[in-house]
């Protein structure tokens, strides 16, 4: 790597871990230690960070939810997370928060070292590719919202003029219609810009987990709280706090809730005294809360209380002149993301997807984009890879695709299998489990795949 030394922050709250990564990687790199997770923010918000090595258990705020906050302040920014032990579970978890990868303690350090130095090559190369990201930063963009008809642009407008005040808003809009980015939207254009964005989905947390999720808990205050941990109303404290798909809380959580933005303090599980804590809400639902109130599925004191300002976005059907636009700005995203040098649409393409009506709205769109850029390997996207739902009547998908499709499937389920054998030190019905499928499946999978 040439130029300046690229900066690597590691975060772990033994001393001694930090202390051996810092002594491995301080000749190629400009090294940072962190001892926990509010340290490790702190960090990330003062310079930019090229990479970083998280270790997944930590107090207070665990390493996952760092991650999530890491990304949130600066979505470049490579992950890697340490530990001594991971289940399947928590490795697609990270995975899916955006960590690059994982590595097991103790560590192989050639192996450590060359993962470093992939991730390094990877981002200089990023960084010449700069030039096509700013072709982007158009008319056409505010924040990281892309769209130019009169619909998004009054969501533009609305955006900047709530941003100023700490009005509680609740976004509506079915799925994928964008509310999460216009969430961080509002945020980012605020006076609390610097503090923290943290986002909670209220539909992913089970139950019984709710609470301590959103209050914290004390050690003791149930079994399996073995060490003292923050909610994600006081991680927010200073910032905003975004309650997504805030449609499915349980109704005791709603009157806990409540309580917590009437009286702005919450208590931990088990603990005695309140917390005040200064957060500013943002609420989502892809539902229609008046109508959940009328059969009381939520209070409607809640409702109002949320429902300061409301701010719908539209499906993108209502909004077909942002669909080409749309389709532009995630092909330049996957280029990046892929290495790829895909330079635009065939003629007939942009009318298409124009005419679709997108049930799964802007998210739909950039998935089928990503897979297009993917597949293809010509200059430009052809409609013949369009799916025949968006195609139309035009003619089907060559054999030779779906055909190099079925093989870089084949080619990661038999690699997946082969790893998951290997960590359960070749026990089947192990790691099976692991994979969460029956044994049975694995051992035909493995038979299909040749594997020893
Ligand atoms: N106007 C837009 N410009 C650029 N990207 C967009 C736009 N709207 C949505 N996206 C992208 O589409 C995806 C879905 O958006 P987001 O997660 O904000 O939707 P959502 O309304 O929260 O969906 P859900 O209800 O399913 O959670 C994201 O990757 C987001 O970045
Ligand atoms: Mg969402």
């Amino acid at each position: 790597m040439t130029g300046t030394k690229a900066k690597i922050l590691v975060v772990d709250d033994e001393k001694s871990m930090r202390d051996s990564l810092h002594l491995l990687l301080k000749d190629r790199y400009h090294v940072l230690l962190a001892g926990s997770g509010r340290e490790a923010i702190e960090q990330i918000r003062k310079q930019p960070i090229d990479l970083v090595l998280l270790d997944i258990r930590l107090p207070e705020i665990d390493g996952i939810e760092v991650l999530k906050l890491i990304k949130g302040i600066d979505d470049a920014v490579e992950v890697i997370m340490v530990t001594a032990v991971i289940t399947v579970g928590k490795a697609v978890e990270a995975i899916r928060a955006g960590a690059y990868d994982y590595i097991t303690k103790p560590f192989d350090i050639a192996a450590l070292t060359e993962q470093v130095e992939k991730i390094m090559e990877k981002r200089l190369l990023a960084r010449e590719n700069q030039s096509l990201r700013q072709l982007l930063e158009s008319d056409y963009q505010y924040e990281k919202i892309v769209g130019k008809s009169p619909a998004i642009r009054e969501v533009f407008r609305v955006v900047e003029e709530v941003a100023k005040s700490n009005a509680t808003v609740l976004i509506t809009g079915e799925s994928g219609t964008g509310k999460e980015l216009v969430a961080r939207a509002i945020h980012n254009r605020s006076p609390r810009q610097n503090k923290l964005f943290v986002a909670v989905n209220c539909a992913a947390i089970p139950e019984n987990l709710l609470e301590s999720e959103l209050f914290g808990h004390e050690k003791g205050s149930f079994t399996g709280a073995i060490e003292r941990q923050i909610g994600k109303f006081e991680i927010a404290s200073g910032g905003t706090l975004f309650l997504d798909e805030i449609g499915t809380l349980p109704l005791p959580m709603q009157a806990k809730l409540l309580r917590a933005l009437q009286e702005k303090e919450i208590e931990r599980l088990g603990g005695g005294r309140p917390v005040p804590v200064d957060v500013r809400i943002v609420a989502a639902t892809n539902g229609d809360l008046k109508a959940e109130t009328k059969n009381r599925r939520f209070r409607e004191d809640l409702f109002y209380r949320l429902n300061v300002i409301p701010l719908h976005l539209p499906p993108l059907r209502e909004r077909a002149e942002d669909v080409p636009l749309l389709a532009e700005h995630f092909l330049h995203k996957y280029n990046h993301e892929f290495g790829k040098k895909i330079k635009g649409f065939k003629p007939e393409v942009l009318p298409l997807l124009a005419a679709y009506d997108w049930p799964g709205n802007v998210r739909e769109l950039e998935n089928l984009i990503e897979r297009l850029v993917v597949l293809t390997q010509s200059a430009q996207i052809d409609a013949a890879k369009l799916p025949p739902e968006v195609r139309g009547n035009l003619p089907a998908l060559p054999g030779e695709e779906e055909t190099r499709f079925r093989d870089a499937v084949r080619k990661f389920e038999s690699a997946f299998i082969k790893q998951a054998i290997g960590k359960a030190g070749g026990k089947k019905g192990e790691a099976a489990k692991m994979l969460g499928i029956h044994r049975n499946t694995l051992l035909q999978l493995e038979k299909k795949y040749k594997i020893k």
